[in-house]
């Protein structure tokens, strides 16, 4: 007789337990409260997409830039909604993976895992390279003098090895291997220190503000506007980062799902504003495709490079940030996947002297400072936005999966309008991955095939709870025999 099928889909429950973290927690340390979430968050969030990539999205949109964050802001919200219901419900460090292996099962949940590596180590690399464009920004203003090209960028933007890239990820990986304690920390001091410059921008560019600069709106009509926030979409990449901190947050099912309500509503308010004072002082024309454009329009408003220096430091200090918080998602992802079975134990084993995964962070750090110093931002940036939107419209047929098979689970959030907002979420994910182009839709497929092929060879093969359900099935049939 051929063996049952056995369904390999996780129950809330069993992800918690297994977690080995019962919510008063005895694995990872629960050492974050709420503000320190939300400044974790905001370090994830605030970066490379508003100080680099901002002058991308006016080039596309325009003064309908704002329009575009806006709706880049709306995929967040409907996503944003489902990863607090989800959070709120299953506080483990897995984020979309984890909600995955509960509502859609294992191999789903396996390349949902293997984007995340698109939306976290991916965008790791690209954020790093960032970095390094805005060291060398700051090293100029500092002493009219920046490294040379052969040592600050990858081979395809005409360089060797870009060192400061790889340095920032070094750093980024001795902060989190010492612990979260003095990471979060680190991290709470960025965010505040990135988004008061943020609101420096601001006060500068609005006293320069002339209404004549917001006129035409949309040069480039509705398909600049869809352009631009698929660019737009870059600089919010990170909140859902928040949920991979679910055992170590203090009371995560109440603190997870208002930190991430308040992250999506702080930096929309903040990218509207930074996009209306930039162009309201320079115009449109001038801000789009200027390399670090906020230097430039500071430096253009106040008639000197002081300013444009101090904005520089900023971004140096904001995007280093999102490196030491997405590595630090990207390797709680990767226990969670390492616990099933699916990837190898090395990522699972925490350091009982710093309670942190030492050796999953080394790995991650060496893995994907490669891709840092020699690859081209560009096609980082598009790799990690289609991975993002795929694993957020997973998310959000998660949370339908979830519902119909566990309606009594408790929830602390549960998504206004259902199924309307989760649906409008998948609707709005799926708009944007169309937006980024064949080019990427290739990269992606293969990408793809590639994690098909390590989860039927050796993910498949290892899965905990196919052993366990089958040990079950076995003592159940044993049992039955004997009677
Ligand atoms: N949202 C992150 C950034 O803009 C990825 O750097």
């Amino acid at each position: 007789m051929p063996a049952p099928r056995i369904p390999r889909i996780k129950s809330p429950e069993l992800l918690i337990a297994e977690s080995g973290t019962d919510l008063e927690g005895h694995g990872l340390k629960r050492t974050m409260g709420l503000f320190q979430l939300v400044c974790f968050g905001v370090g994830a969030i605030v970066g490379t997409g508003i100080f680099v990539g901002l002058s991308d999205s006016v080039a596309q949109a325009g003064p309908a830039v704002v329009v575009s964050f806006i709706l880049a802001a709306i995929t967040c919200v409907f996503t944003a909604f489902a990863f607090a219901e989800l959070g709120g419900a299953i506080p483990v460090s897995g984020s979309s993976y984890s909600f995955a292996y509960a509502g859609l099962g294992e191999s789903t949940a396996f390349l949902v895992g293997w984007c995340l590596l698109l939306e976290y180590g991916v965008s790791v690399s690209a954020v790093a390279v960032g970095w390094s464009q805005y060291v060398n920004e700051l090293l100029d203003s500092l002493t009219g003098r920046q490294l040379p090209a052969a040592l600050s960028s990858g081979p395809t933007d005409g360089g060797v090895i870009n060192v400061p890239a790889v340095i920032v990820i070094a750093l980024a990986s001795v902060l989190l291997m010492r612990g979260v304690r003095e990471s979060a920390r680190a991290t709470a001091a960025m965010a505040v220190l990135k988004l008061a410059i943020l609101v420096l921008f601001c006060a500068i560019g609005f006293s320069a503000f002339k209404d004549g600069n917001l006129t035409p709106f949309s040069p480039a009509g509705l398909g600049g506007i869809g352009a631009g926030t698929t660019a737009a979409f870059f600089s919010y990449i990170g909140f859902d980062a928040i949920t991979t901190a679910g055992e170590e947050a203090k009371n995560p099912r109440r603190n997870i799902p208002i930190a991430i309500m308040i992250c999506i509503g702080l930096v929309t308010l903040l990218y509207c504003a930074v996009a209306l004072a930039a162009i309201g002082a320079i115009g449109g024309d001038k801000v789009g495709g200027q390399p670090a454009a906020l230097s430039y329009v500071v430096n253009e408003v106040t008639g000197s490079t002081v300013g444009g220096g101090v904005i520089a430091f900023g971004a140096v200090v904001a995007i280093a940030s999102v490196v030491l918080a997405v590595m630090y998602g990207q390797t709680r992802i990767l226990m969670s996947m390492s616990r099933d079975g699916l990837i190898p134990r090395v990522f699972e084993k925490i350091s009982p002297k710093t309670s942190t995964p030492v050796a999953g962070t080394l790995i991650v750090a060496v893995v994907f400072a490669v891709p840092a110093a020699f690859a081209s931002l560009d096609a980082a940036v598009n790799l990690c936005t289609i991975g993002t939107l795929a694993t957020m419209a997973a998310v959000n047929v998660a949370v339908i999966a979830l519902r119909r098979r566990e309606p009594g689970l408790a929830r602390t959030f549960r998504v206004p309008l259902y199924p309307v907002v989760p649906l409008l979420g998948v609707g709005f994910c799926l708009y944007l991955m169309y937006e980024t182009g064949w080019t990427t839709w290739v990269q992606f497929a293969l990408f793809l095939v590639a994690g098909f092929l390590v989860y039927v060879l050796y993910g498949r093969r290892h899965s905990r709870l196919a052993a366990r359900a089958e040990a079950t099935a076995a003592v159940a049939e044993r049992e039955s025999q004997a009677v």
